[in-house]
């Protein structure tokens, strides 16, 4: 760059819908990180890109400026291709707790640095921490082991992680800049590729209880991070699906911990194995190991002959939790004092359970944060006794609040107004459309 530009003069030329040059764009992501740009230039840089986007080319460049904006993890060491996957953010969305140790039992290593719940969506982090002991902040060293050893670690954001990421998120929050696809795309990539994978599944969640509301936008976001894991020479296969209802049958940190072992058993929700299966075929062929098909196969069969199971008993043990939870998750897990249904009003066939509703009757009982510094309740949660496509008798439990006393009423109406009960059986399959 020959001369540092104004920043106003870059927001202008964003704002007009002019193209920002590469050195441009690495100056101010720089800026984010080293804090030389104000918070209230950076909100309108932020603000300028969400309404004129960003170029294919600006776009790889952003999202490389803010990969490097902090570490990037180094797994060379590991001989196993290292395949990871993200969610947009679902409810009663467990499946990493299934998916990444029957990945890792088939040979490939999943290195995986997860959340905590956003909103009325839960995340990955409150859930293990739901089993005694289990320690999501391992340092990088101890991560890098296990993930050669076992093939799998699951631990949470570092500070190191994409710090240009933590400042943009946080303004992003503030200034109605979180829906705009480039600046989502760039988010998730930052932190993703920071971990050192060869290839990335995203299951990109579209409907009511998603992000993306609609197939377009889910189109749009999966293909803007196809093009930056392209322009950082990754392979990257995105795979929407329906997130109008809640997968599975529970919403709730160790509900869902109870549920992810009934997969690892071969056992579980038709919906959470269906996900699990697909999104792991599509790890192993991201991999290279074999095609999608056969894919689907190794990892149905690693649920059903227990070494899934193995390996995630393993890994509760190294790193510091129960391992008891993996053959008795009841004796282990704390549960919540009170259990009450929720009836059918009428009979009829469970047209579906709004999956933002349910997310936010079991984020009321604690499940989840009203604000950032609170903490969660692991016991608490929802049950569904009935999945879409049901038919049910009036009187009927369609759902169970487990609950510790408190936000009881307003759960309860909540979860009530969830369930749409109508007189035809709708389709059940939640995969949408696979762009590879
Ligand atoms: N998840 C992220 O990590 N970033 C976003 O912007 C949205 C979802």
């Amino acid at each position: 760059m020959t001369k540092t530009p104004l920043p106003q003069e870059l927001i202008r030329k964003k704002r007009d819908g002019r193209e920002l040059s590469d050195d441009e764009l690495r100056f101010w992501v720089a800026g984010v990180t080293d804090g030389s740009l104000p918070d209230y230039q950076v909100a309108a840089m932020l603000m300028a890109i969400y309404w004129r986007g960003l170029g294919d080319r600006e776009l790889a460049t952003w999202a490389d400026a803010m990969l490097h904006s902090g570490d990037v993890l180094d797994l060379s060491s590991i001989e196993r291709p290292k395949v990871d996957k993200h969610s947009t953010g679902g409810v009663g969305d467990k499946i990493s707790i299934p998916l990444a140790p029957a990945v890792a039992a088939c040979g490939v290593a999943v290195p995986m640095v997860s959340g905590r719940g956003l909103g009325h969506t839960g995340g990955t982090l409150d859930k293990l921490e739901s089993i005694p002991g289990f320690d999501v902040r391992l340092e990088v060293p101890r991560f890098t082991e296990l993930v050669r050893d076992l093939g799998v670690c699951l631990i949470g954001q570092t500070d190191r992680i994409a710090p240009a990421d933590r400042r943009l998120y946080a303004l992003r929050d503030v200034t109605g800049t979180v829906e705009s696809i480039p600046l989502i795309a760039s988010s998730i990539m930052s932190k993703k590729l920071a971990e050192g994978i060869d290839g990335l599944v995203l299951d990109c969640k579209v409907g009511r209880g998603a992000f993306m509301k609609n197939r377009g936008d889910a189109r749009a976001l999966g293909a803007a991070i196809q093009a930056i894991g392209r322009a950082a020479g990754k392979r990257v296969t995105v795979m929407i699906t329906a997130m109008d209802a809640p997968i599975g049958t529970t919403i709730g940190n160790a509900l869902e911990v109870r549920e992810s072992v009934a997969v690892l058993r071969g056992e579980g929700p038709a919906d959470t194995r269906e996900l699990t299966v697909a999104l792991g075929g599509e790890m192993l062929a991201v991999a290279g190991l074999c095609s999608t098909d056969e894919g689907r196969k190794r990892i149905a069969s690693v649920l059903d002959d227990g070494s899934a199971l193995d390996i995630f008993r393993k890994l509760v043990e190294a790193q510091g939790g129960d391992p008891r939870v993996a053959d008795d998750p009841a004796a282990v897990l704390p549960a919540a004092r009170h259990r009450e249904p929720i009836t059918a009003p009428r009979d009829g066939f469970v047209e579906t359970i709004f999956a933002d509703e349910a997310g936010i009757a079991a984020l009321i009982l604690g499940a989840g944060r009203r604000r950032k510094e609170d903490d969660v309740d692991p016991a608490v949660g929802v049950e569904l006794a009935v999945a879409v496509g049901d038919e049910v008798r009036k009187g009927q439990p369609l759902a169970f609040l487990c609950h510790n006393e408190t936000g009881v009423d307003a759960a309860r109406e909540r979860l009530a107004g969830a369930f749409q009960i109508s007189e035809h059986a709708p389709g059940r399959s939640r995969i949408l459309e696979v762009l590879q």
